[in-house]
């Protein structure tokens, strides 16, 4: 997506589906894709373990995935932890129904995101490319894991769209 491949330089990723009929989307399900540091360099960060794909690509997949659910995604990335917070926040008054939070390091650090995930009422499912159990052992706990409804770890960019899929069966109750 242009808007996307335009925006894949700066902090802030945010993609929605191009084209797509917007009297039907009307009343769609709406899921904010979230990413968190060092997600931007997707594509040059250690490639043999979070795969050749540069975020911008992946958020095209997710993308395509929702609309396929007849759902709308908005994917962002922030190196910074208080704008993943302050998105977090506001997501339930922004209209979302649900996240998926792939937090990065940020995952084994923050008790601040635990607490912004705690204080939303929406359903978020945690997402990792690399599966952080089976890494140091720094990785493997997860301080947002008790936040959230799910996680999805270890399938590439697949882990989100696999994420994806399970929070939409989830919100859209198929
Ligand atoms: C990651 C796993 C984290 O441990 C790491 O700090 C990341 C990426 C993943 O997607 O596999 O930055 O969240």
């Amino acid at each position: 997506m242009a808007e996307a491949k335009r925006k894949a330089r700066g902090g802030t990723l945010s993609v929605v589906p191009d084209g797509a009929p917007k009297p039907r989307l009307r009343g769609a399900v709406r899921v904010l894709v979230l990413s968190g540091p060092n997600l931007d360099r997707l594509g040059k960060r250690e490639p043999e373990i979070y795969g050749k794909q540069t975020l911008a690509e992946i958020h095209d997949q997710i993308a395509a995935a929702a609309a396929l659910r007849k759902a709308v995604v908005d994917c962002r990335q922030s190196n910074h932890e208080g704008a993943l917070i302050d998105w977090i926040g506001m997501a339930a008054e922004d209209g979302f129904s649900g996240m998926l939070l792939n937090p990065g390091a940020l995952t084994h650090t923050s008790y601040a995101l635990y607490d912004a995930l705690k204080g939303s009422s929406l359903p978020t499912v945690e997402v990792h490319l690399s599966n952080p159990d089976a890494r140091e052992a720094f990785r493997k706990n997860s301080l947002v894991a008790p936040a959230c409804v799910g996680r999805v770890a270890g399938f590439g960019a697949a882990s989100y769209t696999l994420a994806l899929t399970g929070l939409l069966d989830r919100l859209q109750g198929s």
